[in-house]
């Protein structure tokens, strides 16, 4: 069975909500991101989390994934500093960008941020000479091109280089603790990840002839969320993945860096549609957020968000175009939908991960606001039900 919920408002409080504060809308559920978190736990109990928080770094996530004990995936100064002032201990935070900035080692001296990963030598002299004592991870190139996002096209040491650049990185110092690897984000099957962990098997047979002992893996981020016209089993994947580790990594450290599965079940959007023109034949439907707003995910992460309008009529082919005067504000194209007027409310649900993260303010359109479902809903006097919770 698969077990993975997600947050989904019904259409009488996609209304009231509107209503009450206006769209553009993003309603996050924090019990969603706790529910997520504590599915992963159950399933792989021996993995400690560090949630990617560039999925989405609201500051109420952090929060909610801070009390419950985990741990952070940090990608720059800013993600460091702003963990820092919430009050996470450096011990907590993985910078996991194998490519890191003057201005984000300086906040890992500053935070007590010891822990990291390269693919590189040059980044070994860096980590070397800011933070001498560090315990890093080679982050491993895994070629995946059935991935969502294949990561691996911009990071990820080469199989054959791994043994020579994990000595180079002993040699400089560095407590040189173990692989890491990503197997490209929203992977729908446990393989990619196996796969992976056959090759760490056989790299931890030569790492240890040559005297590498790496009581740590890292098997990174990629879990997948409820996606249109894609199926896949969670609970099996995950175990499929916790037999693997069981049987051959008992006796190591395992590490995740989980950013898309933790945020993108918890939010949803409430946009209104707020133009309607027929050009060349093609309906157009314009609404008041867009590519450059929640909507962003269209381009950064090739992202086919979901549309509901909770109308009636048989289906029509739109173009979908934010409100914003760029010409490139177009989000969708001969996507299927009910017909739709001036003032329609629509409902996208799953759209919590690299959407608002990515939004900008361009044309001086505000980023969507945000309200948290547990505290609205009783404020609205919307029951609980209306929290779906089956795939
Ligand atoms: C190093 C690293 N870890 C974790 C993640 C999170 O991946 P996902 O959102 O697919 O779980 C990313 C995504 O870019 C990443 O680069």
């Amino acid at each position: 069975m698969n077990e993975q919920g997600f947050f989904q408002l019904s259409q009488d409080a996609v209304s009231r909500l509107a209503e009450k504060y206006g769209t553009p809308l993003l309603v996050l559920s924090l019990e969603q991101i706790e529910k997520n978190y504590d599915l992963l736990r159950t399933h792989i109990p021996q993995m400690k989390i560090h949630y990617a928080m560039k999925a989405n770094p609201d500051l109420r996530i952090l929060e909610t994934m801070m009390n419950k004990g985990a741990n952070f995936d940090v990608a720059s100064d800013g993600e460091i500093r702003t963990l820092s002032n919430l009050g996470v201990s450096g011990d907590r935070m993985i910078y996991a960008n194998p490519i890191k900035t003057e201005a984000g080692l300086r906040a890992c001296v500053d935070a007590g941020v010891y822990r990291m990963t390269f693919d590189s030598e040059s980044e070994i002299n860096k980590i070397a000479r800011w933070i001498p004592n560090a315990t890093v991870l080679l982050r491993l190139r895994i070629d995946n091109p059935s991935a969502h996002v294949d990561l691996n096209k911009k990071f990820g040491c080469p199989r054959d280089r791994a043994i020579g650049l994990m000595l180079k990185a002993k040699a400089a110092g560095l407590h040189m603790a173990g692989i890491a690897f990503h197997v490209g984000s929203q992977v729908t099957t446990a393989d990619p990840y196996l796969h992976a962990m056959d090759i760490v098997r056989e790299l931890e047979e030569e790492a240890k002839a040559v005297g590498l002992e790496l009581p740590v893996l890292d098997i990174g981020g990629g879990f997948p969320i409820p996606e249109t016209g894609v199926h896949y089993n969670l609970t099996a994947l995950l175990d499929q993945i916790e037999a693997r580790l069981s049987e051959d990594f008992s006796d190591k450290e395992i590490w995740s860096e989980p950013g898309r599965y933790m945020a993108g079940t918890a939010q949803n959007l409430i946009t209104k549609v707020i133009g309607v023109n027929e050009r060349n034949g093609q309906t157009w439907y314009f609404l008041d957020d867009g590519i450059y707003g929640t909507f962003s995910g269209v381009i950064f992460d090739q992202w086919d968000f979901k549309l509901i309008s909770f109308k009636e009529g048989k289906k029509i082919p739109a173009t979908f175009a934010g409100p914003s005067c760029d010409s490139l504000d177009i989000m969708f194209r001969g996507k299927m939908t009910e017909p739709l007027d001036v003032d329609d409310l629509l409902l996208v649900p799953v759209c919590g991960a690299y959407t608002s993260a990515s939004a900008t303010t361009f044309n001086g359109f505000r980023k969507a606001r945000m309200v948290i479902w547990e505290e609205v809903r009783e404020e609205l006097g919307l029951e609980p039900e209306q929290l779906s919770l089956a795939v």
